[in-house]
């Protein structure tokens, strides 16, 4: 891979990589490498030795009023199969990054310090901030170098996550392992009567899918058509781990799942057995929604509640038909029940409003990737808005040969789609959203209210095709 590394100022634009890789293969013999419905080699004798990684849920300090925590980005050795090392990145540990369990309206402080000999970013995704702690521009923290971002979350409950947003090097970064969660709690959702005890009936659950060679190593390597379809790779893991298994109670569990792969779209089942999502990716929805399966593209998330009482002694988590996780029922009681309403939504009216559309449209053909025919140009403001106005977007998927479904993402903003497909969207769509996914030919209409300033990208997150061009910027003035 040919590695650019372009200043953040540099006045000569944005260069898209597809420039640089040969396209003399033909695309018609790559078609059935779609990211959606990945199998991966996961087969049913796999067997679930190892428990689930579970990162520490760190709580920060309080300094001067604010709550503060450490965040020390390093490289680290781990083994993704027995007894072979891969070099891989995590934050304050070897891969992933701790739990950050923040307080909605809390002044937050995070001492950021990089030690991995390349550049990167944190990026606060589902975060309602300002361009300055973003993560996208003016952000990059040099190797040895140290940062330190404040922000205080005026958002509802939620789990957020962190990932890098680092120039031409995102996809790689959160490939290599970087990637962490943010538990925002309120008032509701402390109240709230819902399986809440970090690691006993309330778990991160980041699920990924890797290529990791026969020596064990994370293999982040990518062709061209790799950029054009996103990186997948063959193994599935949660948290780190490839099949393994978790301890839970007899009762009630929560899972706040997180899709951290780059590209891949994750159909989620408990084999036949019903489940609850209860939030999506910015927090509660107003009741729980019972469910068979939920599909979740890259960058979403969903908290989920099942119910052990019916298992059996062993359960399965699937991911795309594959086990991903192997749930062990304990003796231990958990909740018996969850609450028929979690929190007030109002239902998006959009009727009396006179509100401006933006129309959006994404493409992938075989050597580009764009939005609105243009890849992103970092010097390039797209439209300028103001704080406190609201607006819809529509946002098509133009693929017609490609098939390529993009979960796409706006930084600085929870919204609220109006329509998918000129209906309404299902019961677990209308929450708050700061991703959603568009299949080909689809169209997405979304409301958003401009709550954050400065410059805000929004963009794919199949983290290649963001790269590639797929992602634009727009101005909020105050
Ligand atoms: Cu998680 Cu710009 O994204
Ligand atoms: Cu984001
Ligand atoms: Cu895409």
């Amino acid at each position: 891979m040919k590695k650019l590394i372009i200043p953040m100022m540099l006045t000569i634009g944005y260069i898209s990589y597809a420039d640089s890789y040969e396209t003399n293969h033909s695309y018609k013999n790559e078609v059935s490498h779609h990211t959606h419905n990945t199998k991966f080699n996961v087969s049913e004798n796999e067997i679930f030795k190892r428990k689930l990684l579970v990162p520490p849920l760190v709580k920060g300090e309080i300094e001067e009023g604010k709550r503060v925590f450490e965040l020390d980005i390093q490289k680290g050795k781990w083994e993704f199969l027995e007894g072979k090392e891969s070099e891989t990145y995590g934050y304050n540990g070897a891969i992933l990054g701790p739990v950050l369990s923040l307080n909605s309206n809390e002044k937050t402080k995070i001492k950021i310090k990089n030690n991995l000999s390349e550049e990167t970013t944190v990026h606060w995704h589902g975060a309602i901030v300002s361009e300055e702690v973003d993560g996208v521009h003016n952000s990059e923290i040099k190797p040895n170098g140290e940062k330190e971002v404040e922000f205080t979350l005026n958002q509802p409950a939620s789990t957020l996550w962190f990932h890098p947003h680092t120039m031409h090097k995102t996809a790689s970064q959160v490939y290599k392992g970087l990637a962490g969660l943010i538990y925002l709690e309120d008032e509701m959702s402390k109240k709230l009567e819902l399986p809440k005890t970090y690691g006993v009936d309330d778990f991160p659950i980041v699920i990924q899918d890797k290529k990791i060679s026969e020596d064990g190593k994370l293999d982040y390597t990518t062709s061209h058509m790799e950029k054009i379809h996103g990186k997948s790779g063959g193994r599935l893991m949660v948290n780190g781990i490839i099949s393994p298994y978790l301890d839970i109670s007899n009762g009630m569990t929560r899972l706040r799942v997180v899709n951290g792969s780059n590209a891949t779209n994750f159909n989620i089942d408990l084999s036949n057995k019903e489940f609850y999502q209860i939030a999506s990716d910015g927090g509660f929805l107003k009741s729980p929604i019972k469910l068979n399966n939920l599909k979740l593209a890259p960058g979403e998330r969903a908290e989920l509640i099942i119910d052990s009482k019916d298992f059996n002694e062993k359960e399965y988590l699937y991911v795309n038909g594959s086990r991903a996780l192997e749930f062990r029922k304990t003796n231990n009681i958990g909740l018996r029940s969850i609450p028929e309403n979690l929190v007030e939504i109002s239902k998006v009216d959009t009727e009396n409003l006179k509100l401006n559309t933006r129309n959006f449209e994404l493409k992938t053909t075989s050597n580009s990737n764009t939005i609105n025919n243009t890849e992103y140009n970092m010097e390039k403001i797209d439209f300028n808005v103001k704080k406190g106005t609201k607006e819809i977007w529509n946002i098509i998927n133009g693929d017609s040969m490609m098939d390529m479904p993009h979960p796409f993402h706006i930084h600085g903003a929870q919204f609220r789609i109006i329509e998918r497909n000129g209906k309404e969207p299902p019961l677990n769509e209308q929450g708050w959203k700061d991703t959603v996914n568009i299949g080909a030919g689809e169209n997405i209409k979304i409301l958003i209210e401009y709550k954050a300033d400065g410059i805000v990208v929004y963009h794919c997150h199949i983290l290649e095709h963001e790269e590639m061009g797929m992602m634009g910027q727009f101005y909020i003035e105050k």
